[in-house]
């Protein structure tokens, strides 16, 4: 670029449009006819550059273009990609659950609330600039809370916010109410016994976005929708997406991935019903099996210049959690697992009832009503 500075924006949509062998993978069919037609509007000039990939049962269409978040073209055109092949690929070839997340019915200008999960972020691009896009199959975007509270707020995880004299200001969370519609800002240290206050409900209050407090320097986006407040019915939890920047006077991509060392606790897995452990894996582990779970996550890196994504090998985000480093999160994952799954269906194993509220369950409860009779 030329002098002027360059606004570049990122985005991540994805949705579970049908998967093989249940909820466990997307087909490869879908990921080519996405590429297609992200090949389509590259070309077109709409975006500038793009990745597709999959976690689990997702598909995830990451996108580099000049149109700002919230585009309705962009919306628009990830929204039809989704339907064209939900109708061309998933279901001819019956993949199960075909056109899952399409709940909306046409199409209204944003794909947020039509089911659809999205993290978008516009920012002027630095000199340089690394940036980490994480993927989860089988949980909801409160799974983000922990490890994005621990990056930007816990001095014991990010060094930097102790040694780094442009990060000791720290950052302020943008913490949205899922239930009421709501959001605050909140700055931390000051404010840190606040923010865990909230996020430590990761059904309710979910990480929006997350700012460098000194600037105003946007530093992480989450996506926040819950698709059984927008169906009013259990429909698959809202596998989430979050777009990180790093480095140079945020945190760097090491402490960005350190928090999953330690693979705690989510809700979602089996029928979006258990708690489970979030599992950092290599792109090709992520597809859940075991009680179709563990829940699981990826980690892609890569750097933005001139809007264009550059990667490794051919191009290629970096497959950030594909390294030994992380085998004993994995292992602890693994036996976390076990342990869980030894408890069945007895809280705090299953979710409590608010959030069974939206699954099967009371209709099976429903069931015994007559049969509860007042004590004499
Ligand atoms: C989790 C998920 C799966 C299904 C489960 C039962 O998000 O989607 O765990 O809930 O496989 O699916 P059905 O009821 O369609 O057989
Ligand atoms: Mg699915
Ligand atoms: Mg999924």
């Amino acid at each position: 670029m030329s002098g002027e500075q360059m606004r570049t924006t990122v985005s991540i949509i994805k949705a579970d449009i049908g998967s093989v062998a249940g909820h466990h993978t997307v087909h490869p069919k879908q990921i080519e006819a996405a590429k297609q037609h992200l090949e389509k509007a590259r070309k077109e000039n709409l975006i500038t550059d793009y990745y597709v990939f999959h976690c689990g049962d997702d598909l995830e269409l990451l996108m580099t273009h000049g149109n700002g978040e919230n585009n309705p073209k962009i919306h628009e055109f990830a929204w039809n990609t989704f339907k064209e092949i939900s109708e061309t690929v998933s279901k001819p070839l019956k993949l199960y659950a075909a056109g899952q997340d399409l709940l909306g019915e046409a199409f209204s200008g944003n794909v947020k609330g039509m089911g659809p999960g999205v993290a978008e972020m516009e920012f002027e691009e630095r000199k340089s600039e690394p940036i980490v896009v994480f993927a989860a199959d089988k949980t909801e975007p409160g799974a983000w809370n922990l490890p994005l509270f621990k990056i930007f707020a816990d001095p014991f995880s990010t060094a930097g916010l102790v040694i780094d004299p442009s990060m000791h200001g720290g950052f302020t969370f943008r913490v949205m109410d899922v239930m009421e519609n709501k959001n605050v800002d909140l700055a931390c240290p000051a404010e840190m016994y606040d923010v865990i206050a909230l996020l430590g409900t990761p059904g309710r209050y979910v990480i929006e976005r997350i700012y460098r407090t000194s600037d105003k320097l946007l530093a992480s986006v989450a996506s926040t929708s819950r698709l059984s407040l927008i169906a009013g019915r259990y429909v698959g939890k809202d596998d989430p997406v979050c777009i990180v920047r790093g480095q140079h006077g945020l945190p760097s991509v090491g402490e960005v991935l350190a928090p999953f060392g330690m693979p705690h606790l989510v809700a979602g897995w089996m029928r979006g019903s258990h708690h489970g452990p979030l599992m950092p894996v290599s792109l090709e582990n992520a597809k859940c099996t075991f009680f179709d779970g563990p829940p699981r996550v990826v980690a892609l890196g890569f750097q933005v210049s001139d809007g264009h994504i550059v990667g490794v090998n051919e191009n290629e985000p970096a497959d950030l959690f594909d390294d030994p480093a992380f085998d004993k999160a994995r292992a602890t994952a693994n036996e976390l697992a076990d342990y869980l799954r030894r408890q069945g269906e007895f809280m705090p194993a299953r979710l409590g009832p608010d959030e069974m509220e939206y699954t099967t369950l009371p209709q099976v409860l429903d069931r015994l009503k007559d049969r509860l009779k007042p004590i004499a």
